[in-house]
């Protein structure tokens, strides 16, 4: 029966290395049947970029059915059996104090859209039990993440905003530093550290993360952040794409110490499928993807694997897994390498959804907590893009030109009374 709905999916879709594998392959016979058991939940993926960068968020001119410039399609999702994703609100690093939180809006926006488009496919969800609903009823539970905390521009008021949007997770950083987090080119030596890690505010942005049951997502930060946020952290942690440094040493990539606290804390870390992460180089295969989850659970045990994609955020994907129709491959070979059908469940989403309950049950537990209302210091986030409404005893700068001139006017004044302590 199973094998007649298999052949019967891969003759419809017309996948050849699918009816080669299912009909051939126990292991991938038993791969698909764990999958129709339990959620596969994958932690980040970037369609929602890829919509914006093809065409402008203008959704009503994009077929998901047939789009075929993407990872990810409404045949594809069928196919990988997606259980649940983190859709990814992305915005690049250029859009940093300028118009990074209206452009995170639009992704977010975006997301709620394809929901509504597509009602038999996608589920929004914001919850576990939103992620068990959508599975009972064969959608994908659609989750955001944003990924970076230039994307809430340095204000608690936009992340609870942002939280009742439905965002779920927020990466502390993308690829550059925040005004109060360091990211990952910290540790690569490109960017200079500016805070050792968070400043006061960035801890305060974990709190509140806490305080609400956002899930705080370490991939893209230093390492010294990952220990910061893994010491103080009352919910468990997630890195949502990163993969392991020992067996690719990119510092995109967790390193041995902090999978072990990660596992002390009940996180997880969802494997990154982006070859340069992967093997630390251009090319890749799903034998080595399954050498990270293997490393993982060596390293930290089962409880803390995840999948972490990145599919439509990354330019280069392993054999075998070049979109996301592909993900049951690296299922089955984890089961051809020996994992047991538990460890498999916990893979696909047990983990994640232990992840998430807990961080909704320490939400319970702080829900007598007040909102933070305490805002980032204004000079740390001083720039002419920026009013200081609100802050007293700031003197409101009117534009670059301006504040330039005050600053020649200051030096004139300064140069003036060091040439009258001099005559003195
Ligand atoms: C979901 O799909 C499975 C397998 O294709 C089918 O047996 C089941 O009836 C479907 N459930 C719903 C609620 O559509
Ligand atoms: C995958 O690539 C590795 C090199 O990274 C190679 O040793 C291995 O044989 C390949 N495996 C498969 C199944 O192609
Ligand atoms: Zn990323």
């Amino acid at each position: 029966m199973l094998s007649k709905v298999i052949s019967a999916v891969c003759l419809t879709l017309w996948v050849s290395s699918c009816a080669i594998s299912a009909a051939e392959d126990p292991h991938m016979a038993r791969a698909l049947k764990l999958m129709s058991e339990t959620p596969l939940i994958d932690g980040h993926n970037d369609l929602p970029w890829q919509l914006r960068k093809q065409f402008n968020n203008q959704l009503n001119k994009v077929d998901l059915n047939t789009l075929d410039t993407t990872h990810t399609n409404i045949p594809k999702i069928k196919q990988g059996k997606l259980g649940a994703q983190f859709w990814s609100a992305y915005v690049p690093c250029d859009s940093q104090y300028k118009d990074a939180v209206r452009q995170t809006l639009e992704q977010i926006d975006v997301v709620h859209r394809m929901c509504q488009k597509y009602p038999d496919t996608f589920m929004f969800a914001t919850s576990s039990q939103d992620i068990r609903t959508a599975f009972g009823q064969n959608k994908t539970a659609s989750l955001i993440g944003v990924e970076g905390g230039h994307s809430i521009d340095s204000s608690m008021g936009t992340l609870r905003t942002m939280y009742q949007l439905g965002v779920r997770y927020l990466t502390l950083t993308h690829s550059c530093n925040t005004p109060w987090a360091d990211n990952w080119l910290v540790d690569e030596g490109s960017d200079p550290s500016e805070h050792d890690g968070l400043s006061p505010f960035g801890k305060q942005v974990v709190v509140e993360m806490n305080r609400l049951g956002m899930l705080i997502d370490l991939a893209h930060v230093t390492v010294k952040v990952m220990n910061q946020v893994l010491d103080m952290s009352e919910a468990p942690v997630i890195f949502s794409h990163s993969s392991a440094y020992s067996i690719c040493q990119h510092k995109r990539n967790v390193p041995d110490d902090v999978l072990k606290r990660v596992q002390e804390k009940k996180g997880i870390v969802m494997v990154n499928f982006y070859n340069d992460y992967v093997t630390c180089s251009e090319t890749a295969n799903i034998s080595d993807v399954a050498d990270h989850f293997d490393h993982i659970k060596k390293v930290a045990g089962p409880d803390i694997i995840g999948f972490g994609g990145d599919y439509d955020g990354v330019t280069r994907l392993p054999e075998g897994l070049e979109d996301v129709s592909k993900v049951p491959n690296v299922v089955a070979e984890l089961l051809r390498r020996g994992w047991t059908d538990e460890e498999v469940k916990k893979a696909l989403g047990d983990n994640l959804l232990r992840v998430f309950t807990e961080a909704e049950a320490v939400r319970e537990r702080l829900t007598n907590n007040k909102p933070d209302d305490v805002p980032i210091p204004y000079a740390e986030v001083k720039n002419s893009c920026r009013t200081s409404h609100g802050y007293p005893d700031v003197e409101e700068p009117t534009g670059a030109a301006n504040s330039l001139s005050t600053l020649a006017l200051q030096l004139t004044l300064a140069l003036q009374a060091l040439l009258l302590l001099s005559a003195l």
